[in-house]
């Protein structure tokens, strides 16, 4: 039995690769940045499991060049990289990181969502250009989270976590999701609302959808002109949920009041984007999940993964589990 191969497609924690090596031999492309397309394509010739991050492109044609491949792990809950419907015709599985980075990612987007509204970002450049004279009564003005609405759209384990935190923070809670949460609404007090409302009565708009075909473009010109001119929408979901050109309109517009953004479309911003420039945009390098613990956990949880397949297992985290048993197994006898 020939001992598997993985190409793992970044420098990750350490601790991943040992548990990677135990099982199996190991490529890894030893950078922070992403393996040309056509480095992966070739690795994934002869890969049995690819460690993969949420840049790389896992195509149709990668995948039906590579005849030994039974697994791409993704270090990531999202897998809008993967085209998982090729995985699932090819009989590879398609593994993710699912809950781990739950509060994380709710943390981050609350931390964005204060800065904001406390323009956080703005009194700090203005401290450290020796612009801090006195004690002014005008200036720097924010605005509160207490009494303000949340309007929260998508309310799955992202959407949930952040909707708790706004309920600490005294906040009346709008919410859209494909599915009413009559638990949730009992216990926080959330109120359901089509997407049309909760644009027009918030104060602060949050996405917390996965990227698909039905939300690509879901806040585009038209929904951004029901939103308050005091309003700011905050992302931490995907970039391409948000029709980037008709939202840079209308922050130049002053339609909207502001946003933070923590996904863009394309990523990274290309330099010179007009949202760089923009004093009321808080702008991060997609760092939601960013913390030592969490992205531990996720890369220990997408190793495990492929020790799962290649053990003869389907992946824990899976979510493509039809997948199942439509490869020759190579795992040990
Ligand atoms: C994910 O996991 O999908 C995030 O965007 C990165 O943590």
């Amino acid at each position: 039995m020939p001992t598997p191969s993985i190409y793992v497609t970044r420098r990750i924690f350490p601790e991943a690769i040992a548990l990677l090596r135990s099982v199996a031999e190991v490529r890894q492309w030893e950078s922070d940045l992403p393996p040309p397309y056509e480095r992966l394509l070739a690795e994934a010739k002869q890969s049995d499991a690819l460690f993969t991050l949420l840049t790389d492109r896992i195509d149709a044609p990668l995948l039906a060049a590579a005849p030994q491949l039974r697994v791409v792990s993704n270090m990531a809950v999202g897998y809008n990289n993967v085209d998982v419907a090729a995985a699932t015709a090819r009989g590879i599985y398609i593994g993710n990181t699912p809950g781990v980075l739950t509060e994380t990612t709710a943390e981050f987007a609350f931390a964005l969502l204060l800065a904001w509204a406390r323009r956080v970002p703005e009194a700090q450049r203005f401290a450290r250009e020796g612009r801090w004279k006195t004690w002014e009564p005008m200036s720097l003005l924010g605005v509160d989270l207490h009494g303000a609405t949340l309007g929260i759209v998508g309310v799955g384990r992202i959407g949930e976590a952040m909707a708790r935190r706004a309920r600490a923070f005294q906040m009346r809670i709008l919410y859209q999701s494909r599915t009413r949460k009559p638990a949730l609404e009992r216990e926080l007090g959330i109120i359901y609302a089509g997407l049309d409302t909760l644009l027009a009565e918030s104060d602060f708009v949050s996405l917390h959808v996965p990227l698909n075909a039905e939300t690509r473009g879901l806040i585009g010109a038209r929904q951004l002109a029901k939103m308050k001119p005091t309003a700011a929408l905050i992302n931490t979901a995907r970039g391409d949920v948000v029709d980037q050109a008709a939202l840079i309109k209308a922050l130049q517009a002053k339609s909207i009041a502001g946003a933070a953004l923590d996904v863009t479309d394309p990523e990274p911003l290309p330099a010179g984007n007009p949202l760089y420039q923009m004093e009321n945009v808080l702008l991060t390098p997609h760092i939601a999940s960013a913390s030592r613990g969490t992205r531990l956990r996720m890369a220990m949880m997408a190793a495990l993964n492929i020790v799962d397949v290649l053990e003869g297992r389907a992946p824990t985290h899976c979510v493509n589990s039809e997948a199942t048993g439509r490869r020759p197994s190579r795992a040990p006898a």
